[in-house]
Formats: structure tokens, C-alpha cells, sequence
């Protein structure tokens, strides 16, 4: 066995993190270059030490995450979702159950609340949220944000839920009390089911062929007959059919009835 397998193996007894189900050639890289930026020789090495300093296991739980999100990533998507996707659904229930996993920072789910609150007053909103990554839940529920995640954020959207504090703006406490953030890690833990709207995106990228069949799989199965599956901007899936999938716009997948 190689030393990364063997590595994959050692992490995956600490944690129950499985980077067999990640693809190999892109994980491998970014932590190599954090283990020889940290001054070891193999993944063996890096290993041991990660046992013995917190600090480095947050730094390689870091890297191996990738939390890169935005507020409205790829706005023309969450324009989709507003003037197509959720007038649909919510003619057929006023009360959504929406999931936004792998939900990093926060920008997503918040986006979602900021959105729906134009279809549906604030109170009655409620959205889970998940990561694997307490660090970026941490700073979800913080919702303190640099003005670059904001970039595509409409002016009025702005105006009505942030206010800025020095170089930051701060997320609306009522948006903030709209979603639920809970740790989860899509390849291992249980999914709940009857949702009206999944939304997960720019994570499956990093998964292998199989992990993702199966997690296709698995959201088919969270949704309501009828539900929305929104996937990620390079994401699509190309034979929706076989995980019980139709397609109702480019990137948004609805369970068949
Ligand atoms: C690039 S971010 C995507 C954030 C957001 N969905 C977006 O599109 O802007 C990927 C997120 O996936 C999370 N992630 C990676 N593996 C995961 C797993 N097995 N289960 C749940 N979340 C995972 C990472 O912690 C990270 O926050």
C-alpha cells in the first residue's frame, strides 16, 4: 500500500473523513504542498503530526475542504430559482422544507433566505444548513463578511440585510435566525427526506465517479416527489433519468412525480 493510501486509511479512523471518495490526483496535491510547506517528507510523517497538534489537524481539515463561496454564485442560476423554480413550488406548499448542504461560510443558505423573503414573509422561513467543516459553520454563524462575497449581491438586497461595520458587513439578524446550520457529512451520515428543495453545490466536483452516483442517489430519494435538486455551475448531471431526475432548467433537476 502507498503512503497516501495508507494516510487515507489513518484519517479515516480518526475522523471518519473517507478520501477515498475524493478524487485522488486533486486531493493529493493540495496536501502535499501543505505537508512540504510544513517541513515533512511523506504522508506518513504528516500524519503523526497531525496527532499530536491540534493546530495542524485544523490546518489539513482546512485544506482538504475548500470553503471558496459567495453570496449569488453565478446570479443568473439564483434568478432561475426565483422567477421560475420557487413560484412553482410554492403553489403547491406555502411551507418549504430546503436543505442547502455543503453550505461553507454561509453565503448560499443566506442568499436563500434573502431571496425567499421576496415570495414569503421572513418569519416563515426556515433552511438547513450543513457542512462537515465546524470552522466554516464558526463563521457562518457569525455572519461577518468581507466586501469581495458580496460582489454580486443586488444594491437593494445590500441596503435592506447588511450593514457595514468598518471593512465588513454584517449579515440581518432575522435572515441569520431563518437558517439552522448543523454539521454534516454528506458521505456518511443519514440524509432526511421530504424536502422541497436541495440545494448543493460546488462540492460534488471534488468527489469521485461513484461517491457522486451515489449521493445522486441519495438526494433523488431526500425529495418529495415534485422537489428540486440545484446543483453547481459546472455540475450537471448527464443522465438525470437514472437517479429518478427530470430537467426543469440547466442546473436545477426536479424529482419525478
Ligand atoms: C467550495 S465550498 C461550496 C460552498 C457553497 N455550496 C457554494 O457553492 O458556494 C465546498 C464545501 O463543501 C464542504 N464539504 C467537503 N466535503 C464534504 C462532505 N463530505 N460533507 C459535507 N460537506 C463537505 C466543504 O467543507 C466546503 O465548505
Amino acid at each position: 500500500m502507498d503512503d497516501y493510501q495508507q494516510f487515507v486509511i489513518s484519517v479515516r479512523k480518526k475522523t471518519g473523513i473517507d478520501l477515498s471518495q475524493y478524487k485522488e490526483a486533486q486531493m493529493k496535491r493540495r496536501l502535499t504542498s501543505l505537508y512540504e510547506k510544513r517541513g515533512f517528507k511523506s504522508f506518513q510523517e504528516f500524519f503523526k503530526a497531525i496527532e499530536a497538534d491540534q493546530a495542524l489537524f485544523h490546518e489539513f481539515l482546512d485544506r482538504m475542504t475548500i470553503n471558496v463561496s459567495e453570496f449569488y454564485r453565478n446570479a443568473k442560476r439564483w434568478e432561475v430559482l426565483e422567477k421560475k423554480i420557487l413560484p412553482k413550488l410554492l403553489e403547491r406548499n406555502r411551507r418549504l422544507k430546503i436543505w442547502s448542504a455543503a453550505c461553507s461560510t454561509g453565503e448560499e443558505p443566506y442568499t436563500l433566505v434573502m431571496i425567499l423573503s421576496k415570495l414569503l414573509p421572513l418569519s416563515q422561513l426556515s433552511v438547513l444548513a450543513t457542512d462537515i467543516d465546524d470552522n466554516a459553520i464558526r463563521r457562518a454563524k457569525l455572519g461577518i463578511y468581507a466586501e469581495r462575497s458580496l460582489q454580486e449581491v443586488p444594491e437593494d438586497m445590500k441596503k435592506k440585510f447588511f450593514t457595514k461595520e468598518g471593512m465588513y458587513y454584517k449579515i440581518d439578524e432575522n435572515v441569520k435566525n431563518a437558517v439552522t446550520f448543523k454539521k454534516h457529512n454528506l458521505l456518511a451520515d443519514p440524509f432526511d427526506t421530504n424536502y422541497d428543495l436541495i440545494v448543493c453545490r460546488n462540492v460534488l466536483i471534488y468527489f469521485t465517479e461513484e461517491a457522486k452516483h451515489s449521493l445522486y442517489h441519495k438526494f433523488s430519494q431526500a425529495l418529495r416527489p415534485g422537489g428540486i435538486f440545484f446543483v453547481g455551475s459546472t455540475e450537471q448531471i448527464f443522465n438525470p433519468f437514472s437517479y429518478g431526475f427530470e430537467t426543469e432548467d440547466t442546473f436545477f433537476y426536479r424529482k419525478i412525480d
